[in-house]
Formats: C-alpha cells, sequence, structure tokens
C-alpha cells in the first residue's frame, strides 16, 4: 500500500516535506558530492547526477551556474534557523525565510539552492538574472522544480525562492512546472490519481 503514500515514500523523490510533514532528527540519507561549479555540496545520488547534467546544459547554452547549498543536517538547520530569528528579530519572520530543523527539503538531499556563477549570495533578483530565466525555464528538464512559487506562499509557507530547486524526477517535474502549481498542490492530485489507479487496477498498467 505504500504506492498509495508517494509523499510519505521517503527513500522516492515525491516525498512532501513542510511546515505540517517533518523528518526525525535522526534521518540522514545517502548523500555523495555534486561536481559541478560553485561551493562543495552533497545531494542524494540521484538528485547529484540530474544536478550536474543541469549544470552542464546550461554551461552548453552559454549560462554558468554555481552550487550554493545543498544536503543540510538536522543540526544545520537548527542553527541556520536560530540565526534568523538574531538576524531577522523573530520567529515570525524566520518562518518565511527557513525551515525549523526537521522541515527544509534540504535535510532529503534532494534541493539545492544555486545562484549564478561567482555569487553565493541568494535573493530574488536571481529571477531577474539570465540564469534565473534558465533555470526557471529549464530545470524541469532535469527532474527538478523551482519550489517555492511567487504568489503561493499560503500554500508553500515560505516566500519566493527562484534559487531553490528540489529534485522530483523528470515526469513529475514536467507535470509541475506544466501545471505551474507547488508541489502540495499537485500531490494533492496526484495522489488521488494513485488511488484511483489502485482501485481501477488493470495488472499490466503502471505510474509513472
Ligand atoms: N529556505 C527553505 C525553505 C529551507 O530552509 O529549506
Ligand atoms: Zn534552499
Amino acid at each position: 500500500m505504500d504506492a498509495a503514500l508517494p509523499d510519505k515514500d521517503i527513500d522516492g523523490t515525491l516525498f512532501l516535506i513542510n511546515r505540517q510533514n517533518a523528518v526525525s532528527e535522526l534521518y540522514v540519507p545517502p548523500v555523495r558530492e555534486v561536481v559541478a561549479n560553485g561551493m562543495n555540496q552533497s545531494m542524494r545520488d540521484d538528485a547529484a547526477t540530474a544536478l550536474e547534467e543541469m549544470f552542464e546544459a546550461a554551461k552548453e547554452d552559454g549560462v554558468r551556474l554555481s552550487v550554493v547549498s545543498g544536503y543540510r543536517s538536522y543540526s544545520k538547520q537548527a542553527t541556520i534557523y536560530q540565526r534568523k530569528v538574531a538576524t531577522t528579530g523573530s520567529e515570525e519572520k524566520a518562518d518565511e525565510l527557513v525551515a525549523r530543523a526537521g522541515t527544509s527539503e534540504h535535510q532529503l538531499g534532494l534541493a539545492m539552492d544555486v545562484s549564478k556563477n561567482g555569487s553565493s549570495s541568494l535573493t530574488e533578483r536571481f529571477a531577474e538574472t539570465e540564469e534565473g530565466q534558465w533555470v526557471y525555464q529549464n530545470a524541469h528538464r532535469f527532474g527538478f522544480i523551482v519550489r517555492y512559487l511567487e504568489g503561493y506562499e499560503e500554500i508553500t509557507g515560505y516566500s519566493y525562492e527562484p534559487w531553490h530547486v528540489r529534485y522530483v524526477g523528470r515526469e513529475h517535474a514536467a507535470a509541475i512546472y506544466a501545471s505551474q502549481e507547488p508541489m502540495e498542490t499537485y500531490m494533492t492530485d496526484y495522489k488521488l490519481q494513485v488511488y484511483d489507479f489502485l482501485i481501477h487496477q488493470d495488472t499490466n498498467e503502471v505510474l509513472p
């Protein structure tokens, strides 16, 4: 019955993590270092391979991206959150910007923050740059979505982050990109499809 709960399959690519769905302090995915321009950061192998392909494709289009921040342990998330509370002056403001420990996609090893070559700054201005535009338009071809879209803060719980990409696999990324909906909404619809499939399943059919 696990197949009916893709958003709860922590080893899958559709595990939904957000303010409402946290993971344990003990959850540590298998990760490896990403071989791409920028900082030394890690991701899960499937996501790392896809990110490397994405960076190569960008380069072929004359767009140089830079790795900034990938896998984050539970304790690293706790440190980043506390720092954000200190710099913004309140938990309320910090909550719009960074996840509390155990609720970040970065703990899954499936998220990466990217920037333009030579920069490690993560700001909304990235969306207006050639690099940010390229990421927005092409990330889905490699299995990534820009996870925190503008205008969906109420649903995702976070401010617009044009630099944060989340690996979900190519088919789902293409569907999410086409729908222009955040992952939360997509997962609700996709789960209904999975349930429907299980109820009416023909033994030869497979779901993506
Ligand atoms: N900035 C995103 C929400 C995170 O901390 O995972
Ligand atoms: Zn991020």
